[in-house]
C-alpha cells in the first residue's frame, strides 16, 4: 500500500502562502519520489472543529483530525501569528492522540508576513512535534510572505525545500532509529 501522507496546513483561508509552501513540498515528493499527498487545512476541518473534546467535534473535523492520526508522515504549513502557530493549528493537535505521530516524518514548513520570526519552526513547530515524539526532518523551511508573492519560490527555498523533502522520502516508512 502506497504511503499515507497528510499535508496539513494552519490556514483558514484560501488562497493562503502556507498552503503554497506545502503544495511545493507536495509537488517535490511527487515528481522526485513518487508520493502522492493529500492536503487539508483548518478549512476542511470547518466550524465543527469548535468543540472542547472529541466527542463534541463536528464530522469534517474529525474527518481531519483522523486523517493526520492515520498518516504515516505529515507535511505541516503554518502562517505565523503573534510568533507562533494559530490556534486553531493547535487546538487541532490538542486533540490527536499522544502516541498517534509516534516516530512519523514530518516536514516543517511555515509563512510570515515578514522575516523576524523565521525561528517560528525551529522554537515553536518543531517542539510540538516532539511532543508526539515525532522525527521532524532536519531541514525545515520558513518565507516572508512577499517571496513567495507570485506563486513561485526563489532558489534560495526551492533548494531548501528540496532538501526538506529528500529528508522526508527517506524516513517515510521507516522509524526515526532506522533512518538516523
Ligand atoms: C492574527 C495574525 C497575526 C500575525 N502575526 C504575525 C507575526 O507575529 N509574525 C509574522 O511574521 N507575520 C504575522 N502575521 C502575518 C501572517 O503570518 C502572514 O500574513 C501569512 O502567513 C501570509 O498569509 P497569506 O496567505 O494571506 O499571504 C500575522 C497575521 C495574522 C492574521
Amino acid at each position: 500500500m502506497p504511503p499515507r501522507v497528510i499535508g496539513f496546513c494552519g490556514t483558514s483561508w484560501r488562497p493562503a502562502k502556507a498552503r503554497a509552501l506545502v503544495e511545493a513540498a507536495s509537488a517535490g515528493l511527487a515528481a522526485r519520489h513518487g508520493v502522492t499527498v493529500r492536503i487539508l487545512d483548518l478549512v476542511d476541518a470547518g466550524a465543527g472543529l469548535a468543540a472542547f473534546t472529541r466527542d463534541g467535534l463536528g464530522h469534517a473535523a474529525r474527518g481531519v483530525i483522523e486523517a493526520i492520526e492515520q498518516a504515516d508522515g505529515l507535511v505541516i504549513g503554518c502562517p505565523v501569528f503573534q510568533g507562533s502557530y494559530p490556534g486553531l493549528f493547535k487546538h487541532v493537535f490538542d486533540l490527536i492522540g499522544p502516541g498517534a505521530l509516534k516516530n512519523r516524518p514530518v516536514l516543517l514548513t511555515a509563512v510570515g508576513g515578514g522575516l523576524r520570526h523565521s525561528l517560528v519552526v525551529e522554537h515553536q513547530l518543531r517542539p510540538l512535534f516532539g511532543f508526539f515524539e515525532a522525527c521532524t526532518v532536519s531541514t525545515a523551511v520558513y518565507a516572508g510572505s512577499a517571496e513567495i508573492a507570485d506563486g513561485t519560490l526563489p532558489p534560495m527555498i526551492a533548494a531548501r525545500l528540496a532538501d526538506a523533502v529528500d529528508q522526508f522520502a527517506a524516513h517515510l516508512n521507516r522509524d526515526c532509529a532506522d533512518a538516523a
